[in-house]
């Protein structure tokens, strides 16, 4: 099999292939002047996309990801298919199709957030996505999905994985934490996993969420007092979650907190702001940004492997 991608995630698709031992090819994504996307599946690349299924890895964020991850959908499946027509003429126009085989996998699956409908009227969006995804692949992977269960329903398989094995050894190596916290009760999964792995004691955050930049903590005795703690969250977008949790930690003692998370977004210089809570900010490579110290390739190609091994 071979792994693409597009504009958004060349080194982790580098990093999923290198897991896998297969081939990664660079497919053509750039942008005319107006911002719309242009993207091509290059000659070097079609008779390997031909060959072999095909995995994708192309985040749905931001909202440019999502028309580039289907527009290389449908470029592949044309190309699958056989449809090479083109107006230059250039090599054969037609082929046999070669049946299906197009997979994608999202390392961050961009309006996640929204999984529920809250209000009468509302776009059930993490849903809404799922459903453009499934209708241009055979199947997807997506990992440290915000709440998995927006995509339990789709028409294609779809593989959950996550990054909390890879997240709980850096922690080991590098931090050496004495407690695991999760910062509300949406991470418990997530955070109590990886104080399992690495056999660590293991508290939760009551959170309430007043609106995108305030939050409230309920109160709790933690036992944390000469404690190293590593906070472990899905997703740092402004990193008020964070900053609140680092806050309650100190007051009870903990001498050293260190944020952990999946998927970095470190919107509006949340990096500057956590570092006036935290000791350290360490975030998987789903997202490129300055604190992508663990590789996200692992946790994908646990993925790929579990959504072929189900077909
Ligand atoms: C929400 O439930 C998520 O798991 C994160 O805790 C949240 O999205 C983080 O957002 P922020 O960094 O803006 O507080």
């Amino acid at each position: 099999m071979v792994v693409v991608s597009g504009s958004n995630s060349g080194a982790l698709a580098q990093d999923l292939a290198e897991e896998l031992g297969w081939d990664h090819h660079s497919l053509e994504a750039r942008r005319f002047p107006d911002s719309e996307g242009y993207i091509r599946i290059p000659e070097s690349a079609i008779e390997a996309v031909r060959s072999e299924p095909v995995v994708l890895v192309s985040n749905t964020f931001p909202d440019s990801g999502i028309v580039e991850t289907l527009l290389l959908l449908e470029a592949l499946r044309d190309v699958r298919a056989g449809n090479l027509e083109n107006l230059k003429g250039i090599g054969p126009q037609q082929m046999d199709p070669v049946g299906p085989g197009v997979f994608v996998a999202i390392p961050y699956f961009g309006y996640s957030r929204q999984d529920k409908r809250f209000r009468p009227g509302e776009a059930i969006s993490a849903k809404s996505i799922g459903r453009l995804l499934s209708a241009h692949c055979d199947g997807i992977i997506v990992f440290d999905l915000h709440a998995p269960v927006a995509l339990e329903d789709m028409p294609v398989p779809v593989a959950f994985t996550s990054a909390m094995p890879e997240i709980a050894t850096h922690l080991q190596n590098t931090v050496h934490p004495d407690f695991i916290l999760s910062p509300d009760k949406g991470a418990i999964e997530r955070a109590s996993a990886v104080a399992q792995a690495i056999g660590l004691p293991f508290s939760y955050l009551e959170k309430t969420r007043i609106d995108a930049h305030t939050i409230i903590h309920k109160a709790k005795d933690l036992d944390v007092d000469g404690k190293i703690v590593a906070i472990v969250d899905d997703m740092i977008a402004t990193g008020g979650t964070i900053c609140k949790a680092a806050d309650a930690l100190r007051l009870q003692g903990a001498v050293e907190v260190h944020a952990c998370c999946t998927h970095g977004l470190f919107t509006g210089g949340a990096i500057k702001r956590l570092m006036n809570h935290v000791n350290g900010v360490h975030a998987t490579s789903s997202l490129a940004n300055s604190r992508a110290v663990i590789s996200g390739g692992p946790a994908l190609a646990r993925g790929v492997k579990e959504l072929l091994a189900g077909l």
